[in-house]
This record gives C-alpha cells, structure tokens and sequence, in this order.
C-alpha cells in the first residue's frame, strides 16, 4: 500500500471511532430549529392512516424521504459498517450515501468496503462520494466516472469541505478550479450530480453557483451537528484552530434560505446537519426540504443496536413526523410545507 493509502485508512478509522463519542459535536452553536414551533391546527380533518411519505429520489421510489448519509469506505472497519448500513436502507428503502471514494484512486485493497453498499442495497438510489479538493485537482473525467461505476452509483456527491481540509493535518484547502470541473462533470458524467457540505453549511450566493455549474442536488449539511473542524481539532491533538470549532451556517438558515432558488432552479434540496430526531427532521421538511439526510446519529445507533436500531430509529421518527402532519393539518409533505412554522419569539 502507498504512503498516501495508509494515511487515508487510518484517518478514516480516526473519523469513525471519534464520531461514535459526542465530543465532535458543536459547541454553541446550534442547527437553528429550536427557533421554530409547528403552529398547531385545531380543527385539523387530516387522517393518520392516509399520509404516505413515498416519494421519487433521481427516478427511484422510496418510502421515506431520508438520506442515510455518506459516512464510510476505504478502511477494514468500513467495509462491516456499510454492509449493515446498506441492509437498513434497503429494509426502510431510502437511499444511501457511501464515504469518500479517494481511497479508490489511490488503490483496490478496500474496493469492497463500497461496493457492499449496492450489493446489499441493490434496488434503492446509491451514491458516490468524493471530495472538492479531488474534483479541483484530478481532471480526468474518467476517473470520476469509474468512482460511480463501481458501486454502481444513482447519482455522485461531491463534498465540499473548505473549514475541514483548513484543518485536517496534510488536509488540501485549495479548491482553485473547483466551479468550471463541476460544470464539466455535470455534462459529462452518466448520472446527476449532488453537492454536500459536511457540517459548516451552504450559502445561497454558493448554491446559486453550483446550480449554474449544473448540479442536479444540494445538501446543505449546515452547523448544529458533527463539527468537522473539531474532529480533526481532535485528531491533530492540539488546540490549532479552536476557533473555527463553532465556524458555520446553521442547517435551518441554510434550507430556509436555498428553498427560495426554487423559483428559479430545479433542483433536490437535502436538509441535514443535526438533525437528531423527529422534531429536527419535521422542521427541516417544514422549512422546504425534499428530504432530510443524517450522517452521526445513524452511526452511534448502529453501534448501540445493530441494524434493527437503525430501522427503528428512522421509521419510528416517521411515525413522530405523521402525528405532526395531523397536528398541523398537512396532508402531505408539501401542505406540510406551507407555512406550518412560527419563529418562537413572536409566541411570546
Ligand atoms: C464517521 C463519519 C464519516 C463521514 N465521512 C464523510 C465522507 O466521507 N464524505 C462526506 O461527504 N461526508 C462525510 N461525513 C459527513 C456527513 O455526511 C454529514 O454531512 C455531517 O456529519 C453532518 O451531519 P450530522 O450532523 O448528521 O453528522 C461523515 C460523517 C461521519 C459521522
């Protein structure tokens, strides 16, 4: 193995077994929809029994609209993790991201680790992942191409994670290039393109440059949950850049504030960073989200109670997230969208 493949492995072995403590969260700063409160209906008519959540996801339907997020690959321990986590998305039948896929360019010892995902998820929408500094430096589009063909991907993620590579020891914070190689991705590739934060969230002047690059999805993964730049503050066991630990939009402006490029764009907008439980993933849907995506939770269940947690967790949010709608009075997810919350501060 190379130099470059060793330290890729032992980073992400890092990335996991920090992310299974809750020291990587942020520290002040929250992911914004604590701010907010459903406006209960009273005379509400909607039937629990009638409110389905099956949805399309890049031509593919799923029951839910949930994103388990990209978290692993390239490492001995991923390949376990993904095998399990790619059994809960084909039970729930919602799509799944799998972890950075450098590790390929670099060598096939740990191929496996992503392709378990599509064996053991074979019907619902797979995606691939790889990072800005990647998508900035390599220019071949064959390479991006292979990525998506070997696991067989619906569409590939490109993470954008500026605070993160600032940080990260040997971390590659220069994205020179990074806009026009997206917009040749997007032409070329066979499937859509998706981009993601990781936790420090994206504005809508950003967003606004992505769709013109052509990017079919945005993740907002905004501040409130992981902190990526406190995992590698962590991993570099020194205080360097402390003050970045907080650094990021929150997930709920972020959505808030994307939604509105609707009017004008086309795209599949992704709710996340934080959302830790029903009520989080309600207001990410209530304030315009397609879908909601978790990344950390999901892993600590999976740790906590197997692949069952996992199920239980996401379709039991479901059932919390129905007793909302006919709380609200929203048949649907897009009644559910239309002006079912109120800022706390004008209850009072
Ligand atoms: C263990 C772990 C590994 C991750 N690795 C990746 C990755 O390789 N690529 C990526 O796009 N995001 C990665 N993420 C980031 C998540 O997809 C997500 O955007 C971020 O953690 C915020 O969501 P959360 O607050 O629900 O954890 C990882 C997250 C975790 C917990």
């Amino acid at each position: 193995m190379s130099d470059n493949s060793e330290e890729i492995s032992e980073r992400k072995r890092e990335h996991l077994e920090l992310c299974l403590t809750d020291e990587v969260a942020f520290k002040q700063k929250k992911n914004g929809f604590d701010y907010y409160d459903f406006i209960h209906n009273a005379a509400t008519e909607v039937e629990l029994n009638k409110i389905s959540f099956q949805t399309k996801f890049f031509g593919k339907k799923i029951s839910y609209p949930f994103l388990i997020s990209c978290m692993t690959g390239g490492a001995d321990e991923a390949e376990n993790i993904n095998a399990k986590l790619a059994v809960a998305a084909a039970k729930l039948n919602v799509p799944i991201g799998v972890g950075s896929q450098r590790q390929i360019f670099e060598n096939k010892t740990f191929k496996n680790s992503y392709k378990v995902i599509r064996k053991n998820a074979a019907g619902v929408p797979v995606l691939g992942n790889i990072g800005a500094a990647q998508v900035a430096a390599v220019k071949s589009v064959k390479r991006f191409q292979q990525l998506v063909n070997v696991i067989e991907a619906d569409a590939l993620v490109i993470h954008l994670n500026a605070a993160q590579e600032l940080l990260q020891k040997n971390g590659e914070p220069n994205f020179k290039g990074l806009l026009d190689n997206i917009t040749r991705l997007t032409k070329t590739l066979t499937v859509p393109v998706i981009v993601k934060e990781v936790g420090t969230g994206v504005s809508s002047a950003a967003a606004k440059k992505l769709l013109d690059a052509g990017v079919a999805g945005i993740d907002v993964a905004g501040a409130g949950g992981t902190s990526w730049t406190g995992v590698e503050i962590l991993r570099n066991k020194n205080t360097d850049g402390i003050e970045f630990w907080d650094w990021g939009l929150p997930a709920s402006y972020c959505i808030k504030e994307i939604f509105k490029l609707k009017r004008n764009y086309k795209f599949t907008l992704i709710g996340s960073g934080g959302i830790n439980s029903a009520m989080d993933a309600a207001k990410a849907l209530a304030l315009g989200s397609d879908l909601v995506a978790s990344a950390r939770i999901i892993l600590t269940e999976l740790h906590k109670n197997d692949i069952e947690g996992v199920i239980n967790l996401i379709s039991g949010w479901f059932d919390t997230i129905k007793k909302i709608m006919f709380l609200t009075g929203s048949k649907n997810l897009k009644q559910l969208r239309k002006n079912k919350l109120i800022k706390k501060d004008l209850l009072f």
